[in-house]
């Protein structure tokens, strides 16, 4: 969470926590979007364009599935400045070609699930929310194996096998540190512990 965002629920008592955390989901969900756009420009093979296109009608579903959950929390998105992406980005730079930018969108995808899944073992989660995590996640298994036998097929194809889970080692190492960040801060804005490490 970033600073911009905690000082906007600490002074504004009206907007509820979870609407921050939405926000975030949202955010993400719309970057995520963002890199699918790169990638149709990168990757021409119709095959490839088919599936690219499924992903990125699923990516921006679910942004609107975010979108609409804060609305029917009777609130607005809040604008997020410094949300999951912008900081890998920071963390990372730039991919410099088609094996990283997917080897990234595999470790942002990885998140996002993981992410949801932590989401839905806490305890106390209303149905409503329980339903959009439920519906966001079930799509991310075959984003995630698609994308990930695509990107390690290109990369040996060009004589650089290897190259790409070595970039995914590289975004896993990034995404750890971001990651620790925003949940320290996360749970610093809304109080305490809120179950999300790996056991809970
Ligand atoms: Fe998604
Ligand atoms: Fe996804």
């Amino acid at each position: 969470m970033s600073e911009k965002q905690v000082i906007e629920t600490e002074i504004d008592p009206s907007i509820p926590p979870e609407v921050a955390v939405f926000s975030y989901y949202r955010n993400a969900e719309q970057h995520g979007a963002n890199l699918l756009f790169r990638l149709l420009k990168h990757l021409p093979e119709p095959d490839a364009q088919i599936q690219l296109s499924q992903h990125l009608a699923d990516e921006t579903r679910h942004a609107w599935l975010w979108t609409d959950r804060i609305v029917r929390a009777g609130h607005k998105p809040l604008v997020v400045c410094d949300g999951y992406q912008t900081r890998m980005g920071r963390a990372c730079g730039m991919p410099r070609d088609v094996i990283d930018l997917m080897a990234l969108t595999v470790v942002v995808e990885q998140r996002a699930l993981r992410r949801y899944q932590q989401h839905l073992r806490r305890p106390g989660v209303d149905a409503d929310t329980e339903q959009v995590l439920r519906a966001v996640s079930s799509d991310e298994a075959w984003h995630i194996d698609w994308i990930r036998k695509y990107g390690r097929q290109l990369a040996a194809e060009r004589g650089q096998s290897g190259r790409f889970d070595e970039a995914i080692a590289r975004y896993r190492k990034a995404d750890a540190e971001v990651v620790a960040l925003m949940e320290s801060a996360e749970s610093e804005a809304l109080g305490g512990d809120l179950g999300l490490d790996e056991a809970s």
